[in-house]
């Protein structure tokens, strides 16, 4: 996983639970990187769930809320380096469709070794979409933060359901989104 994930997971434990916080999470999680990320290194995932479980045993908060709060401040972040990203879609579902077939193509991009989910998006008529989330780790919590906060900067209010399905052997996981102006 990029180093500016974790770059900002710390920002998001300093902004939320302050500077201390940061040290002692650091310091609790036994990472082989040491903690000493720079934004363009790629480090072991396994760091990033080490990191929230720490955290979540220091905040009493379990581990995919922090990872959907994180979200949520992530796309926020995205949003100040990428702002390109948001112009180009004008509304929340264009934005969904984009990741797949342009926000993450770019990133891979900037970074070739970038380990990037797959999305597949489907709009069910106007105000809903189905969302299927592919990867082979486990950040399915993180992906509805950032959905919930995308939606947030288009002043959309939407309802995400998530659940878990297998097709021809191979995982998924569905976001069901509903724009909640659109239920009668
Ligand atoms: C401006 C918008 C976005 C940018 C710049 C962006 C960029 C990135 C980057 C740099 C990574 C890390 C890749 C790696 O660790 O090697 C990543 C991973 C990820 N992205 Fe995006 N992303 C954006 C939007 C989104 C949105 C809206 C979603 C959710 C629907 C999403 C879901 C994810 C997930 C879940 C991962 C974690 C890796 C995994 O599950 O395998 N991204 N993205």
């Amino acid at each position: 996983m990029k180093g500016m994930v974790f770059t900002e997971l710390l920002g998001f434990v300093e902004h939320t639970y302050g500077a201390d916080a940061v040290d002692d999470l650091i310091e609790a999680s036994d990472l082989p990187s040491g903690g000493a990320y720079t934004a363009v290194g790629t480090y072991d995932h396994k760091e990033m769930q080490s990191l929230v479980a720490n955290l979540s045993a220091q905040s009493n908060t379990p581990p995919n809320e922090l990872l959907d709060l994180f979200g949520q401040h992530l796309i926020g972040r995205f949003k100040a380096s990428f702002p390109d990203f948001f112009k180009t879609a004008a509304t929340l579902f264009d934005f969904l469709e984009s990741i797949d077939s342009h926000i993450h193509v770019e990133v891979r991009k900037l970074y070739p070794d970038a380990e990037l989910p797959e999305f597949r998006a489907e709009r069910l008529g106007t105000g809903a979409m189905h969302l299927d989330y592919r990867s082979n780790r486990p950040f399915a919590a993180l992906a509805s933060g950032l959905i919930l906060g995308a939606a947030q900067l288009y002043g959309e209010t939407v309802l995400i359901e998530r659940s878990a399905h297998e097709h021809d052997g191979e995982k998924f996981v569905r976001f069901s989104i509903q724009k909640t102006d659109a239920i009668a």
